[in-house]
């Protein structure tokens, strides 16, 4: 199986690098599924409907959010018509929406992706990421019942991110994190056979701080206040993401490719 999986498409900026950049890597690379984190992907503040639909209308298989799911509240409406856009799996029951999908291929090989936040500088309130994939892995049995298995981790410390992918690694062919909006250089397959990355970088403009206007965020680190709205930067954005590739057998990974595409940031890091 085949995929590829997109970082935090950050504001108008990022929809358009995965407008432009996409169709090539389809090309190149043949993917099964297309999944993107959308968590900024509407001025930077979660993904309301008509994003999604924008999103959906690149070809995209499936959406995550993040810690911002909930800030447009048009979505709220829309959480629970899966699969438009998952959120973390390790809220409470009864939250609104779902943390995992299974995407199907023609040939009935299926992909489930699940979505988990993190709790370390992000979301103390969130139930165990460990504890709540683990429930959920219970049911699926890699290379058995379910072809390949992605977690995206959106999560804002390397330790917990890495502790994570460490203890996943052999059950799940994949394990990315999203959130930082800053791209590691850590790509790789674990010991066990499932690909990893600790952060896939956004897809946004990076002449910026993590993609809003300089200015605010600079003057607010200064002052200690919180002087003014954060704005998108809005020069052209780079694609930042991974494509992944399983062995239909085992459903671990045999290759993780990063992919730096347009903007500042094109082709800063090799291949693996
Ligand atoms: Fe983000
Ligand atoms: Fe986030």
């Amino acid at each position: 199986m085949k995929f590829i999986v997109i970082g935090d498409i950050f504001a108008r900026p990022g929809r358009e690098a995965v407008a432009r950049h996409l169709p090539g890597q389809r090309e190149k690379y043949a993917p099964d599924f297309v999944i993107a984190n959308a968590d900024n992907a509407s001025h930077g503040l979660g993904v309301n409907a008509a994003t999604v639909r924008e999103l959906y209308g690149y070809g995209l298989d499936l959406l995550t959010g993040g810690d911002h799911v909930w800030d447009q509240k048009d979505l709220m409406t829309h959480l629970d018509r899966s699969p438009w856009v998952l959120r973390p799996l390790n809220y409470p029951v009864g939250t609104p929406g779902k943390g995992f999908h299974i995407l199907e291929t023609p040939d009935k090989r299926r992909l489930l992706v699940i979505h988990a936040l993190g709790r370390i500088f992000i979301d103390k309130l969130c139930d165990n990421p460990f504890a709540a994939i683990e429930k959920l892995l219970s049911g699926y049995d890699l290379g058995t019942n379910i072809s390949g298995i992605l977690v995206d981790f959106h999560a804002e410390a390397s330790s917990e991110k890495n502790a994570l992918g460490q203890f996943l690694n052999g059950k799940i062919s994949a394990l990315l994190g999203t959130h930082t909006h800053i791209p590691t250089s850590d790509a790789r397959i674990l010991s066990q056979g499932t690909a990893y990355i600790t952060d896939l970088g956004m897809t946004g403009d990076y002449d910026s701080v993590i993609g809003v206007d300089k200015e605010t965020p600079i003057a607010n680190f200064r002052t200690g206040l919180k002087l003014n709205k954060f704005t998108p930067a809005n020069n052209e954005a780079t694609l930042c993401a991974a494509f992944i590739e399983t062995d239909d057998a085992t459903g671990l990974a045999v290759k993780i490719e990063t992919i730096r595409l347009g903007g500042i940031m094109c082709g800063m890091i090799g291949q693996i």
